[in-house]
């Protein structure tokens, strides 16, 4: 019962590839994928690349040639939803993707053949993951500035193939969405593709991001410190605590 272990960065896989045990490396698709275990638990590791394309060729190969019975995406998104703040943890409850219109064949948002715009995790691994997260946030805890506990928020993510990097932008693309009734939390560049894939695969689905900037005009300085300090050792501690719970 093999889990697939999704990041978008080599700086957020960096931690979980330290603790993989019997480490075995393929490659496949220009894509490096590393077959181990994570406290006893049979992983595969890989990097989805960056965008909603490459992730999906990344997650149609992870089903296709290593017979998952699962999939976990970790990584960092921007915060749009209220009082969604940098440090703190989304844990995915469904996905769409922010930049598809195929409208007016069908409203916009929604990807044709499926029913509608949105994407749903799986609960039961979702339910998990959530778990994980609050477990990882209080072990971590002495490890925050005290001033700046993380919170950890649960709803809707939306994946697009571009960098959220302006207040205006990111207000607009919430308000649009929200006067839609979608409430999104975070803005990211795959897990709704990998979520698409999942599904055509009939495989469970869940992902968290840590918020690693605003989606706004500082975007750009927040996330590459952010990445670099503090995303790997988040994907580490929640996968350690997820896998242990499988
Ligand atoms: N991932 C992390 N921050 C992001 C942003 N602002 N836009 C898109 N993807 C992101």
């Amino acid at each position: 019962m093999t889990t697939a272990i999704l990041s978008a960065l080599s700086e957020e896989q960096g931690g979980l590839m330290h603790a993989l045990q019997q480490p075995e490396q393929l490659r496949h698709a220009g894509r490096v994928f590393w077959r181990g275990r994570l406290h006893g638990q049979p992983v595969v590791l890989a990097l989805s690349g960056i965008g909603k394309v490459a992730a999906a060729t990344t997650a149609a190969v992870l089903a296709e040639r290593f017979g998952p019975a699962r999939m976990v995406f970790t990584g960092v998104a921007g915060g749009v939803g209220e009082g969604v703040q940098v440090g703190d943890v989304v844990v995915a409850q469904d996905y769409l993707q922010h930049d598809f219109d195929a409208s007016p064949i069908v409203p916009r948002w929604e990807v044709p053949g499926y029913g509608g715009a949105r994407m749903d995790c799986d609960a039961a691994l979702t339910a998990l993951l959530s778990g994980a997260v609050r477990d990882w946030l209080t072990r971590a805890q002495g490890t925050f500035d005290a001033n700046s506990q993380p919170r950890l928020h649960q709803g809707l993510m939306a994946s697009g193939d571009r960098f959220v990097s302006a207040a205006q932008e990111s207000r607009a693309l919430r308000a649009a969405l929200l006067a839609a009734g979608h409430d999104v939390l975070a803005v990211e560049m795959e897990g709704a593709a990998v979520a698409q894939v999942c599904r055509d695969y009939g495989l469970p689905f869940a992902a968290v991001r840590t918020i690693s900037d605003r989606a706004d005009d500082s975007a750009h300085v927040d996330f590459p410190w952010f990445v670099e300090h503090v995303a790997g050792r988040h994907a580490q501690g929640i996968v350690n605590s997820l896998v242990q719970r499988l």
